[in-house]
């Protein structure tokens, strides 16, 4: 089984995907620590102090030696050198992953995370992954209109349950 490591940064037009940083802190608690945000991921709304373990960790999120492992990526607005937000991509098998993703609410409904998860797709192509997954909470629609421009169908088999009990729905697309 090869280990999974994205060729970062990654690039876009507006956005820079790159690996964690310590001095990311300040960033990422504009997001972490925001209910709106929080409202629908898997973990909960952080403080400064769970903030940043929560930054310890995807500092070591860099490659995906097996299942269960997660590549985690900074997202980067280039013309704010501001992390605006974050992406997930954890390993399910040799072929398949699971995509996560969140942005701080300024920049929402610019088409931004369409811009950040188009790019990690891409390079989740590129090591190989065949089919990528998503689970998203029940009303979380902008997720949902995420997913269906990227080109997800739903699959119509529910994932587990939300943090708070909520039903959630699972989304797949095919690569390559
Ligand atoms: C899910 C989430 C990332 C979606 O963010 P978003 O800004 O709506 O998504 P996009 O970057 O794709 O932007 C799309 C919106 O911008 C608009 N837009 C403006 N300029 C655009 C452009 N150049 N390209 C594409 N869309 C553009 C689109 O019309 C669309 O608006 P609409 O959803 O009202 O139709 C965001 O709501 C979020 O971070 N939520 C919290 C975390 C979360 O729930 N994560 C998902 C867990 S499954």
């Amino acid at each position: 089984m090869s280990d999974w490591v994205l060729d970062v940064p990654l690039g876009t037009e507006r956005l820079e995907l790159r690996e964690h940083r310590a001095g990311d802190l300040e960033d990422l608690l504009v997001f972490h620590g925001d209910p709106q945000v929080t409202r629908y991921t898997p973990w909960p709304v952080r403080d400064r102090q769970q903030t940043g373990a929560a930054l310890d960790k995807r500092l070591t999120l860099t490659h995906a030696a097996g299942p269960g492992q997660a590549i985690s990526l900074a997202v980067v607005e280039r013309a704010s050198s501001t992390v605006i937000g974050e992406v997930m991509l954890m390993r399910r098998s040799d072929s398949t992953a699971e995509l996560g993703y969140a942005i701080r609410t300024d920049r929402w409904g610019q088409g931004l995370a369409s811009e950040a998860v188009a790019a990690l797709l891409d390079g989740a192509a590129a090591l190989g992954v065949t089919e990528v997954r998503a689970v998203v909470v029940d009303g979380n629609d902008a997720s949902v209109r995420l997913l269906g421009r990227m080109g997800f169908t739903e699959l119509g088999v529910p994932g587990p349950p939300a943090k708070d009990g909520s039903p959630t729905r699972t989304f797949a697309l095919t690569l390559g």
